[in-house]
């Protein structure tokens, strides 16, 4: 009897319970009602009265020492199963949806970084603005086309007739009225036009305006800015043209073309086979637009220009219709995911 305690006295010792299985597997084997230490109780009858007590003191500390450590071992596997419940923490995690950066954001912010590089700073104005800042102070003649309904939203804001800025050369002109030369600035911000919606046409858009007054500034340096704003666009092999054109802000003036990324120039359905893609419009500031906003065109000269990022996000990412970027597609969007 002593040997047969000895023995489940070991291997009550040496029992791995490991999980939660385990531990049901010990609890049959050694608690149950047809266990080993049950049976070691039946063997009682046939002890010797004298060794009686005995003998049955040490199966009940047997008993004790087996059901401890199926408490322990439970206690153990049922508070991890808990805590883990509907979590599996051993599964391999998935990336978070993080979302992605909008098209337009992008080229925005890398235009803005790339401007940053060579001194330009950042300046924004109002969305609705009036007649002075959209129109008169950039010299628009009264007739001017601009100045109809047909191309511009106009609006009643009080007793004032206001206007959606059809472009961000508004800003220039609040920055020259507040601001003294040297100014170097560009302005980024959304415009609006009375357009019907189409591929190639919105009601509302966005551009970028760049300023740059100061003494002696030339069309020498015009055009050097904005080569070294198409090779770091577009890539080292870019090149741009200049073509003269009118703005009624700028004299000269001059729209812009840079050669066919797409073709690297060699001719393709997108530069409509002429390796040339239209890109901004830019030119010296006006004398009369610098008098507006009260800085002295004897002294000072300056270059603007005006883009819209639609047309660089199109060129850079090959978008073929404005409508998708106010859509909130995200078939589309997802495709602008860092590292995807
Ligand atoms: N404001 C013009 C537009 O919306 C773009 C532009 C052209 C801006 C020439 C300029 C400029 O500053 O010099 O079409």
């Amino acid at each position: 009897m002593k040997d047969a305690i000895h023995n489940v006295q070991q291997e009550i010792a040496n029992y791995t319970l490991a999980n939660i299985q385990d531990t049901e597997k010990f609890r049959i084997e050694f608690l149950g009602s047809k266990g080993k230490i049950k049976d070691l109780f039946g063997l009682l009858k046939s002890v010797p009265n004298e060794e009686k007590k005995q003998v049955g003191q040490t199966l009940n500390e047997l008993r004790i020492l087996a059901e401890e450590k199926w408490n322990q071992a439970k206690a153990q596997f049922e508070n991890t199963s808990t805590k883990s419940e509907g979590i599996d923490l051993t599964r391999t995690p998935e990336d978070a949806l993080i979302g992605s950066r909008h098209p337009l954001s992008l080229v925005r912010s890398e235009i803005i970084e790339l401007f940053n590089r060579i001194g330009f700073t950042v300046s924004e104005g109002p969305e609705i603005e009036d007649d002075w800042h959209n129109f008169s102070a950039l010299n628009f003649p009264p007739e001017h086309p601009a100045r109809d309904m047909q191309d511009t939203f106009f609006i009643q804001k009080g007793e004032k007739e206001m206007a959606l800025r059809t472009h961000t050369s508004s800003v220039q002109v609040r920055v020259m009225e507040n601001s003294k030369p040297p100014i170097r600035t560009i302005s980024p911000g959304r415009v609006y036009r009375n357009e019907a919606i189409s591929a190639r046409a919105h009601c509302f858009f966005h551009q970028v305006e760049g300023l740059y007054i100061d003494e002696n500034v030339s069309f020498a340096d015009l055009k050097q800015t904005l080569l070294y704003f198409a090779k770091e666009m577009f890539g080292e092999k870019a090149e741009i043209r200049l073509r003269p054109s009118y703005f009624p802000f700028t004299e000269p003036s001059a729209e812009v073309d840079v050669s066919c990324t797409i073709c690297n120039a060699k001719g393709c359905n997108v530069c409509k086979y002429s390796g040339w893609l239209e890109i901004l419009g830019c030119g010296m500031v006006d004398p009369n637009v610098l008098e507006a906003s009260g800085i002295d065109s004897k002294k000072y000269t300056g270059f603007a220009f005006g883009m819209g990022i639609e047309r660089i996000a199109q060129l850079k990412y090959r978008v073929n219709d404005l409508r998708l970027y106010s859509e909130n597609d995200v078939r589309f969007l997802n495709q602008f995911t860092p590292g995807v």
